[in-house]
């Protein structure tokens, strides 16, 4: 029996067999749709951004610090994805690495079960972490490891409150957007959890009058 794999074509649905797929064919079927695409299918303000601020290249490869785009300019990425490509987009040492994990087979993700690779990426992050942490707690956002500070704090505390600083930025669920410290992130999602306030960016007296009071789970 040959599996069927939905492939979405130019405005149809068609399907092929999982031994025909070819991520590269599927791409040079695609190109130059990117933007467009983009705009139909996931975010047409984002899109409009994009022309706006003249962003809206065709992006062909990246290496390192470096984006290329379908002319061949190369462009100097001082972004670096927020910090998700600190060691460079494609870097080959990552790329060998995952390549590897994939020749191995390695079992991945269980819902029940213990394997090797977490633990010992856990063991290297401790160790980094200069003797102060224990326990390494693995998230998929930023905005889930502020979810998981939270709740954190309030269950090792016994207390509800959660400072942050005005105009700090956290995340968006729900949780990381109550501690977030500008209106113009927050205003359409109210009301926001309760027991969440902010202290003025930098203000270490407003910051020690609020501790001072003994009933702050944490500080973000
Ligand atoms: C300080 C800080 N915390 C949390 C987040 C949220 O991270 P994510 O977008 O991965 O959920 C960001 C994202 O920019 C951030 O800058």
């Amino acid at each position: 029996m040959t599996s069927r794999l939905p492939r979405l074509g130019k405005g149809k649905l068609e399907s092929c067999s999982m031994s025909d797929f070819s991520l590269e064919a599927l791409l040079d079927s695609r190109r130059g749709e990117d933007l467009d695409l983009w705009a139909r299918a996931i975010n047409p303000q984002f899109v409009r951004v994009l022309r706006t601020i003249g962003f809206d290249r065709t992006w062909a490869r990246a290496e390192g610090a470096y984006l290329y785009d379908t002319d061949g300019t190369r462009y100097l990425d001082l972004l670096g994805g927020f910090g998700m490509y600190g060691v460079g987009r494609n870097n080959p040492r990552v790329r060998a690495a995952l390549a590897e994990a994939l020749e191995l087979e390695t079992p991945g993700m269980l819902a029940m079960g213990a394997t090797l690779l977490p633990g010992l990426l856990a063991e290297a992050l401790i160790g980094l972490a200069g003797g102060r942490i224990e326990r390494c707690l693995f998230t998929s956002s930023g905005s889930e490891s502020v979810e998981s500070a939270i709740k954190l704090g309030r269950t090792a505390t016994g207390r509800t409150r959660v400072l942050s600083a005005d105009h700090a930025f956290h995340g968006l669920t729900l949780g990381a957007l109550s501690a977030n410290g500008g209106r113009e992130f927050t205003d359409r999602f109210r009301p926001l959890l309760p027991g969440f306030e902010q202290v003025p960016f930098g203000d270490l007296e407003a910051l020690e009058e609020q501790l001072r009071r003994e009933d702050v789970a944490l500080f973000l």
